[in-house]
C-alpha cells in the first residue's frame, strides 16, 4: 500500500506556545485513520497544520509525494484533501444546496462527487436542498459539512470529531457513511474523542498526547488496552 499522506516529525506553535512537539502520522491509500486524544492534546493543531492554517515551524508534510508544509490552504484542497471541520461551520443562512455549491471545487476531468451523489449518501439533505442549514439539526448538519467536503472531490478526507453533540443513532449514520466512502476506496482521517465510535470505523488508530503520538495500533488492540484507555483516552 502506497503513502497517500506523510507528516513526519512536525513542531507547531501559536505565537510562543508549543502544541506539537515532533509528531508523526501517515495515512496510506483507501485507509481509514482514526487519531484520538483527550481535550486539548493537538489534534485540530495537527489538521491545521496539515490544511496549511497553521504551518509546522519544523518538520514536512507530504501528500502524494508532493511537500506541501508551506502550501496554502486553497492549493491544498485542490490537491485532494478535504475537510470536514470541527464543529460543522456550515453557512447557517444559505440553503443546504448554496452551502455545498459554493465548496464545489472545478475539475478538468470526471470527478465523483457533486449534488445528486452527495443526495444519495444523505437522503435527508436532498429532501431538504432549499431549507436553511442553520435550521437543519445538529445531525442533519454534520452530514452537510461531509458533503461539502466531499464536494471538493478530495482523496483524502479529514474529519475533526464528526460525532460531537450528536444523538447515538446519528452517528451511527455518519458511521455508515464513512464506512460507504471506505468502501469506495477514499482515505479518510478520523479525528474523534469518542473512542467507542472510532475503533469501530477505523483500519488503525494513533493516539495523542500533549502534541506527540503515544501510542499507535489496531483499533483491537487498543481497546483491548486497559492502561491506555485510563492514561491517554480518560476512559477506562
Ligand atoms: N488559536 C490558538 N491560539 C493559541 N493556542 C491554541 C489555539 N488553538 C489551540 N490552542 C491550544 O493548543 C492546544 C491544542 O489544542 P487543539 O485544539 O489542537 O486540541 P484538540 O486535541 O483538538 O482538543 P479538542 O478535543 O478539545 O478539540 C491547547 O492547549 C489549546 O489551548
Ligand atoms: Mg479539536
Amino acid at each position: 500500500m502506497s503513502t497517500l499522506l506523510n507528516v513526519e516529525d512536525i513542531h507547531t506553535y501559536y505565537g510562543d506556545s508549543y502544541v506539537l512537539q515532533g509528531l508523526s502520522i501517515h495515512v496510506d491509500e483507501g485507509e481509514t485513520l482514526g487519531i484520538l486524544g483527550r481535550n486539548g492534546m493537538g489534534k485540530t493543531t495537527l489538521i491545521n497544520s496539515i490544511m496549511g492554517f497553521v504551518p509546522p515551524r519544523r518538520g514536512a508534510i507530504h501528500f502524494r509525494g508532493e511537500d506541501i508544509t508551506t502550501a496554502n490552504s486553497f492549493d491544498i484542497s485542490k490537491m485532494g484533501i478535504g475537510l470536514c471541520p470541527q464543529g460543522r461551520r456550515v453557512f447557517p443562512t444559505l440553503s443546504v444546496r448554496e452551502n455545498l455549491l459554493v465548496a464545489q471545487q472545478e475539475h478538468d476531468v470526471g470527478y465523483r462527487w457533486d449534488f445528486k451523489e452527495v443526495y444519495e449518501l444523505f437522503p435527508r439533505l436532498g429532501e431538504r436542498a432549499g431549507q436553511r442549514a442553520g435550521s437543519l439539526s445538529g445531525g442533519e448538519q454534520q452530514m452537510l459539512a461531509v458533503g461539502r467536503a466531499l464536494m471538493t472531490n478530495p482523496s483524502c478526507l479529514i474529519m475533526d470529531e464528526p460525532s460531537e453533540g450528536l444523538a447515538p443513532m446519528i452517528i451511527q449514520d455518519i458511521g455508515n457513511a464513512i464506512q460507504s466512502l471506505k468502501a469506495e476506496g477514499l482515505a479518510v482521517v478520523l479525528v474523534e474523542q469518542n473512542a467507542a465510535f472510532a475503533v469501530k470505523t477505523v483500519d488503525r488508530v494513533c493516539v495523542i498526547t500533549n502534541g506527540k503520538v503515544v501510542y499507535e495500533s489496531s483499533p483491537q488492540e487498543l481497546w483491548a488496552d486497559e492502561d491506555v484507555r485510563r492514561n491517554h483516552l480518560g476512559i477506562g
